[in-house]
């Protein structure tokens, strides 16, 4: 009997190192497309090569934001993807398509949520961290549920790395990443085994891989 493919769908912005991680260590999901509102965006030349499906869509193609954004939603609409996986996807969602595919929406964010949500975290930990006299010396990153407000849902598992007294942003958002590339695929290959669900807005995983997670560093189900 055909085992089934859990097939996912990737949204991009940018230079798309995630998205190069979720293609080389994919071992239980299928990346069936990936969808940027930069068509100039690196990350589609990484799906390109790997012979995944990439689309671009222009800004300057629509009258306004939110019909640039449709244009994304109908693509993802066409086809019956198992998971949207955001992978540095810098545009914020419409409340009515995150209901629509609550609990199959999932986020990577740059830092130990719930703090620091938004932009440039990486600066602002770094200031904390000189502010409280190298008290707060941890950063890390959160793959997380998407709900309706910003960087918020139920975290699924968190990466935590050292912050170094001497390290720059850029030192210290290279360590974050590196975490990131660890994380994001051994959370997605988990949900497409469905070791991790979703369920009525909590996150439930089995003992097995709360173990194994954990034996890797994460931190698994944090609430
Ligand atoms: C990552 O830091 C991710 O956590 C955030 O956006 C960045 C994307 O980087 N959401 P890349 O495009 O995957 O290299």
């Amino acid at each position: 009997m055909a085992t089934q493919v859990f097939n996912i769908v990737i949204l991009i912005s940018g230079r798309g190192s995630n998205l190069r991680s979720l293609i080389d260590n994919a071992k239980s999901y299928r990346i069936g497309a990936v969808l940027s509102d930069k068509p100039d965006a690196t990350g589609l030349d990484h799906a390109r090569y790997a012979g995944i499906p990439a689309f671009g869509f222009q800004r300057s193609q629509y009258s306004s934001l939110l019909e640039h954004k449709l244009a994304i939603y109908r693509e993802i609409e066409k086809k019956p993807y198992d998971l949207i996986v955001l992978a540095g996807f810098m545009q914020i969602l419409e409340n009515e398509f995150v209901q629509k595919h609550r609990g199959k929406i999932v986020n990577i964010h740059p830092s130990l949520l719930p703090e620091y949500k938004g932009l440039n975290t990486h600066r602002r930990v770094l200031n904390a961290f000189i502010q409280s006299a190298g008290k707060k010396n941890t950063h890390g990153c959160t793959v997380h549920y998407v709900h309706s407000a910003i960087d918020s849902g139920p975290i699924i598992a968190q990466a935590p790395c050292a912050i170094e007294p001497k390290d720059s942003e850029a030192q210290l958002a290279d360590r974050v990443l590196q975490q990131e590339h660890r994380l994001f695929p051994w959370v997605i290959d988990k949900i497409a085994i469905q070791n991790i669900q979703y369920q009525s807005g909590t996150v439930a995983i089995d003992q097995q891989t709360i173990s194994e997670g954990r034996s890797l560093g994460f931190k698994i189900g944090v609430t």
